[in-house]
């Protein structure tokens, strides 16, 4: 492969499984994707149709229960579900970070925001002392908090959420990444501080070259911010495309269905189109498309392969 064609993150074919009492949950079944250097990639879908696992399977942060059964995850062509958990150490922090949603339960309230912020800048680089301060407080002056010198002394709680968020983005940054995972990181906070966060996230990714995957139920939210988004249900992959695409020509029934889920506010009082019917049960999946049981659609073929968009 030569290093022009050379993907930052491609995942092929990703299938990933808990064991559980119950039986085994086929959380992630047979997902693809790549993604470029200095681009938003949304991923959208209902609770439950395994965003979160696609990233934690990158991440390799599964529930020890969990694990990747099939399929690879090349970072910069090297498949990463082979690395030892010493170079995936590695690739956290330095190659990959994630901010989860709720800030407030990822910072520890028992530590200044100093203390932590320059503790993740010490496990992770050669800076040292003063020169871990001096990054500190130029990364919090990044995510856009005034005064970081008094900051870093205070504690987590002396913070709003929006505040919070933007420390625990500049955690995720201390070691420059190439790619940084936000999974629902603005569903904790209010609607304006929402649009902050994600603006900074914009220019983070305009400024510094950084690969964002944006995983959101928020429709709306993803396909505003997004470069490509792309739609799971039920542990697949249902679309992907550029955003356009997707919201001006969705090809997939569930991806129009959640279209029309969406709340129009030009239109006062009118009502979500819910689609019927709820998420198959993960343990004992079906052939074909897995949207079939709830599509208007459908084709006999459905319910035996996944169909072709078109
Ligand atoms: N530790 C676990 N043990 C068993 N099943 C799990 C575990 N973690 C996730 N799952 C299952 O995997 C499936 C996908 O979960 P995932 O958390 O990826 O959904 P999601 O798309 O992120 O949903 P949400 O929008 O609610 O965050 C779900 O059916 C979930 O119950
Ligand atoms: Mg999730």
């Amino acid at each position: 492969m030569s290093a022009m064609s050379e993907k930052l993150l491609s995942v092929q074919n990703l299938h990933t499984s808990f064991f559980t009492d119950s039986g085994e949950v086929q959380a992630v079944n047979g997902v693809s994707f790549d993604l470029d250097a200095g681009e938003i990639l949304g991923i959208v879908g209902e609770s439950g149709s395994g965003k979160s696992v696609t990233a934690y399977s990158v991440m390799r942060i599964l529930a020890d229960t969990g694990k990747i059964k099939e399929g690879r995850v090349l970072y910069k062509g090297q498949d990463l579900t082979t690395w030892s958990e010493k170079q995936m150490r590695e690739f956290r922090g330095k190659c990959c970070s994630i901010i989860f949603q709720d800030p407030m339960t990822s910072l520890n309230p028992v530590f200044t925001i100093g203390n932590q912020l320059i503790e993740a800048i010490t496990l992770h680089t050669n800076r040292r002392g003063k020169e871990a301060h001096d990054r500190a407080v130029e990364l919090l002056e990044m995510v856009g908090i005034n005064e970081p010198e008094r900051r870093l002394k205070q504690y987590p709680f002396a913070h709003s959420g929006g505040m919070r968020q933007r420390v625990m983005i500049a955690m995720a940054l201390a070691c420059e990444p190439d790619i940084l995972i936000a999974d629902e990181p603005t569903t904790a906070l209010d609607v304006t501080v929402q649009a902050d966060i994600m603006d900074l996230l914009e220019d983070l990714k305009n400024t510094t070259n950084l690969s964002i995957i944006l995983i959101s139920h928020n429709l709306n939210m993803v396909t505003e911010r997004s470069d490509r988004v792309m739609v799971m249900y039920a542990g697949r992959l249902m679309e992907i495309a550029e955003t356009k695409e997707i919201v001006e020509n969705p090809m997939h029934p569930y991806t129009i269905g959640l279209m029309n889920s969406l709340p129009d506010i030009t239109q006062e009082g009118q009502k979500l189109t819910a689609i019927p019917g709820e998420l198959p049960d993960l343990t004992s999946q079906k052939p074909g498309c897995a949207f079939c049981p709830r599509c208007s659609r459908a084709m006999p073929i459905c319910s035996v392969e996944e169909p072709e968009l078109r």
